[in-house]
Formats: structure tokens, sequence, C-alpha cells
């Protein structure tokens, strides 16, 4: 082909795309594929899908230093031997009724997600640069701190995932929880930043940092959570967590549950370590919440009933930076929307769980408060020292306790 006919298409590609979308597209070169945006904003998530169906195995996905537009759900998964580079942002479309409609299932409490990423052995770098931008205030005016809504999706679900190492990476103004992880094994997420923060008068609940669940040794390091719900939260047959030197802002805390949600299903919890944690202006610093014992509804909003343990889990080494609450908050009293009582109720074991030593503060009389089921009441809690080195607002120093088997400390009365 001549250099004028050349120079001629381009001029007609060019004129075209001034009429028609120039879609995003992949640029291979070996195993290497760099997607790149479309111009006109569109829909970039079939290039995006392409990119790790052509290199999704043994290659590499590069998202260069601009902005990508997401308008449709995705699954990449069975990925193998990949490494990711994400220089740009992934924004998220406002199309609240799409997402809402065909949001993904996850499987578990009825929760839906964006995009189901998986497989063996990925390196996922953010370069502490790369952005997940869920565009969430929208969501947060439509959800009006309302609990669970269906179809809010979860921005980013690591699913059927092992040998993976996640870093870098940001998520700000997520849709729902920012992210959540399924069916994995072996992997590490470190220098993760999370920021959902509301500028109308409506909350940012449910905008949790991650949920774990089915999920075995998974590290957690260096992350800073901002938002308005559970900082990090395992959930049911989570084992082997690790969740170190991070500093969340605003949340509940590390929060084990809420679990036992299921009638009669057993799950458990089980070798949580957190360690090194900063917690400023948290609700609590750690946090374990388990369903009732009587079904009332169905999940995610409701239910109760469910059966299994959750045990060996410590939180130590944290600087606790005015706390909302309490250090320390057991309840087993968790119920459908509204609901009361049952507290007594919950099968649901809890035992061998440890706080401190730490420091800080709390801006109530409280450090503890431990709300165990009289139906299965709490064996091992540990408030190392008395928790002596955290500051409450006055005089008071409340530990309060009921159901909780020898208690090592001075119980102050019981907790309601
Ligand atoms: C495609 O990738 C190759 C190799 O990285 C690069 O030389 C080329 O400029 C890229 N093309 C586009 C359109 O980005
Ligand atoms: C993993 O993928 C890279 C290319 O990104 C390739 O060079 C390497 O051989 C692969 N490793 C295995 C074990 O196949
Ligand atoms: C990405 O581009 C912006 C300007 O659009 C620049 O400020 C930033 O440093 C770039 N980031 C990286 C990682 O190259
Ligand atoms: C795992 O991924 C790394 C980095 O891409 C690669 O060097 C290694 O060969 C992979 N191992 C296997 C077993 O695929
Ligand atoms: C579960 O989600 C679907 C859509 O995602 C919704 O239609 C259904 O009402 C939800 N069920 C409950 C109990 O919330
Ligand atoms: C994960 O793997 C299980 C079992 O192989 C399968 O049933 C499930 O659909 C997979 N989930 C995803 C999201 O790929
Ligand atoms: C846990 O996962 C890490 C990778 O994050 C891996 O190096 C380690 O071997 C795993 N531990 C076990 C007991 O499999
Ligand atoms: C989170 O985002 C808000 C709003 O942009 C900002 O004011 C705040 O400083 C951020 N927090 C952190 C820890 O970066
Ligand atoms: C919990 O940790 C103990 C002690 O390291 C270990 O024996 C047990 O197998 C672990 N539990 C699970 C479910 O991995
Ligand atoms: C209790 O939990 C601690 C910390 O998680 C663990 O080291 C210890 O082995 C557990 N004790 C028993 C009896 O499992
Ligand atoms: C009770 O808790 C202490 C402190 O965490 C731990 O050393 C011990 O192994 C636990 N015992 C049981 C039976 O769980
Ligand atoms: C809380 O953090 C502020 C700001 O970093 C600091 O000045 C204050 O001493 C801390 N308070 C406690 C009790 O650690």
């Amino acid at each position: 082909m001549g250099v004028n006919a050349l120079s001629l298409i381009q001029i007609v590609l060019s004129l075209c795309s001034v009429v028609h979308p120039w879609p995003g597209t992949v640029n291979k070169t070996g195993s290497i594929c760099t997607v790149i945006p479309s111009v006109d904003g569109s829909d970039d998530t079939p290039a995006i899908i392409s990119a790790f169906e052509q290199c999704g195995q043994d290659g590499s996905v590069t998202f260069i230093n601009e902005t990508y537009h997401i308008e449709s759900v995705m699954q990449t998964t069975g990925l193998n031997n990949v490494t990711v580079h994400l220089y740009g942002t992934l924004l998220w479309g406002t199309d609240t009724g799409y997402w809402r409609n065909n949001s993904l299932q996850l499987g578990y409490q009825n929760q839906t997600t964006a995009w189901i990423f998986g497989g063996n052995n990925i390196t996922f770098m953010g370069h502490g640069y790369g952005t997940f931008d869920g565009n969430g205030q929208i969501w947060y005016d439509l959800a009006q701190n309302e609990s669970n809504m269906p179809g809010r999706p979860i921005g980013f679900t690591i699913a059927n995932t092992t040998n993976s190492v996640f870093s870098g990476i940001r998520f700000v103004q997520s849709q729902f929880w920012s992210t959540a992880i399924t069916h994995s094994e072996n992997l590490l997420l470190e220098d993760i930043y999370i920021n959902s923060t509301s500028t109308s008068r409506w909350g940012t609940s449910n905008t949790d940092g991650t949920d774990t669940f089915y999920s075995n040794n998974i590290t957690f390091r260096r992350w800073s959570v901002t938002n308005g719900d559970d900082s990090i939260a395992p959930k049911a047959n989570s084992s082997n967590l690790l969740i170190q030197d991070s500093t969340f802002y605003g949340g509940n805390g590390v929060a084990i549950g809420s679990i036992g949600q299921y009638l009669n299903a057993f799950e458990f919890i089980e070798n949580v370590t957190a360690e090194g944690i900063t917690c400023y202006d948290c609700q609590y610093l750690g946090y374990v919440k388990t369903w009732t014992g009587i079904q009332q509804g169905y999940p995610p909003n409701g239910g109760g009933g469910g059966l299994g343990y959750a045990k060996n889990i410590v939180f130590r080494d944290f600087v606790a930076n005015n706390t909302r609450y309490a250090i320390a908050q057991i309840t087993q009293c968790t119920s459908y929307v509204g609901a009361t009582g049952g507290c007594d109720t919950s099968k649901f074991q809890i035992s061998n769980i440890t706080w401190g030593p730490g420091v800080g503060n709390t801006v109530t009389g409280y450090l503890a408060e431990l709300q165990c089921s009289a139906a299965a009441p709490c064996q091992n809690i540990t408030l190392v020292d008395g928790l002596n080195s955290v500051e409450t607002n006055g005089t008071e120093r409340l530990m309060t306790c009921s159901n909780v088997v020898d208690p090592t400390f001075g119980c102050t009365g019981s907790a309601e």
C-alpha cells in the first residue's frame, strides 16, 4: 500500500472517530497486553476482558495512566501466572439501575459484585497510584444509610484465587464493600489504600474495607482504611488471617463476623491475628458479632440460628485513638433490622479471644462490652492487664460481661 493510501486511511479513520465512538483496544505484543482506553469515555470493559483473555495465562496486562470507564460487569477468572499493572484509574459508571439488575452473585448473603477476578499466581500492582473509583457518592445517596440493598455491588471480588499478591492499589468512593475475598488461599495484600467518604448528609454505611469468606492464609499488611463500616471483616470459614501494621479511620475496626446468619449452618472463623493496628475514631478496636439463635427474615438483612465457632483471635499491639465506644466488643445479638431480643439464644461458640496489650483512649466510660449468649457462653476471653494503658473519658473504666466464663479481669457489671 502506498504512503498516500495509508495517510488517506488514517485521515478517514480519524474523521470517523469524531463521529463514532473509538472504543478501548488491546495492544498485544507477545504475551504482554496493554489496554488502551476509549477516547470518548465509552465502556472499556470489552477491551479489559479481551486483554485478560489474550494475556491472562503466562502473560501480563497493563492499564496505562489514563481513566478507564467501567460500565458493565466483568468476570476475569481462571488466570494463571499473570502480572497486572494498574497505572491509571478504573472509574465505575453511575447507572445504578444497571448495576442493581446486573451485578454478579457472590453466592453468600445475597451479595453481588461488579467484578469477579481470580486465578493462580497473580501479581496485581497498583504501584501506589492505580485506583478503583466506585463513584460511590451516588450509592451513599441512594441507600440513605439503609442496610444491604439488593444488587448494590462490591467493587472488586477476588474469587477462587491462590498464591497471589495484590499491592499498592487504591480504592476510593467504593459503591459498597470495597473488596471481598472468597474461596481463596495464600494471598498477600499490602499497601492498600481505601477511602470512602460521603460529602452529603448520608453516610458510608456498608463500605467495608474487605470481607473474607471460605478463605485461608491471607495476609493484610499496611492497609489504610477510611470508611463508615467494618474496616476488615473476616466472615464465614475464614482461617489463618494476619492483619498487620494498618491504620483505620472512623470505621468499626477489625470486625469478626457477623456470622451465624444461616439457620443450622455450621461456620467458623479461626486463627486471626491483628497486630500493629492504629485506629482513629473507630467504633471499636476489635469487634466480634454473631446473629442470634432465632431466625428472623433472610440474609442479607435478616437471618440467625447459625452454628459453629470463632476462636484463636488476638488483637495486640494496638493504638486506639478516640475510640467512639469500646476497645473490646462482643455481641451475639445481631438480628433482623429493627428486631430486638434473643440475645441469649445463639449457639455459636466464641472462645480464646485476646485484646491487648495496647494503648489509646475511648471517648466513653467503656473499655469492653462483652455480651455473650447464655446458650454458648464465651470461654477464655482475655483483656491483657485489664487494658490498663487505655484511658476512658472519666473515672469509669467499664468492662461489662454477660455469659463470659471465668473472666480473668474484673467485670464491672452485666453487658446489655
Ligand atoms: C503497542 O505496544 C508496542 C510495544 O510495547 C509499542 O511499541 C506501540 O507503540 C504500542 N502501540 C500503541 C498504539 O500504543
Ligand atoms: C510465567 O509467565 C512468564 C511470562 O509472563 C513466562 O516467562 C514464564 O515462563 C511463566 N512461568 C511458567 C512457570 O510458566
Ligand atoms: C499519571 O498522570 C498524572 C497526570 O495526568 C501525573 O500527575 C501522575 O504523576 C502520573 N502517574 C504516574 C504513576 O505516572
Ligand atoms: C508465578 O509468577 C511469577 C511471576 O510472574 C513467575 O516468575 C513464576 O514462574 C510463576 N510460577 C508459576 C508456577 O507459574
Ligand atoms: C436478593 O437479591 C436479589 C437481586 O440481586 C433481589 O431480587 C432479592 O430481593 C434479594 N433477596 C433478599 C432477601 O434481599
Ligand atoms: C469457584 O470455584 C468453585 C469450585 O470450583 C465454583 O463452583 C465456583 O463457581 C467458582 N467461582 C467463581 C467466581 O469462579
Ligand atoms: C501462606 O501464604 C503465603 C503467601 O502469602 C505463603 O508464602 C505461605 O507459604 C502460605 N502458608 C502456608 C502454610 O501455606
Ligand atoms: C479520605 O478522603 C477525604 C475526602 O477526600 C479526605 O479529607 C481524607 O483526608 C482522606 N483520608 C485519608 C486517610 O487519606
Ligand atoms: C489454627 O492454628 C493452629 C495452631 O497453629 C493450627 O493447629 C490449626 O490447624 C489452625 N486452624 C486452621 C483451621 O487452620
Ligand atoms: C489461643 O489463641 C492464641 C492466639 O491466637 C493461640 O496462640 C493459642 O494457641 C490458642 N490456644 C489454643 C488452646 O488453641
Ligand atoms: C486462653 O488464652 C490464652 C491467651 O491468649 C492462651 O495462651 C491459651 O492458649 C488459651 N487457652 C485456651 C484453652 O484456649
Ligand atoms: C491521638 O492522636 C493525636 C493525633 O495524632 C495525638 O495528638 C494524641 O496524643 C493521640 N491520643 C492518644 C490517646 O493516643
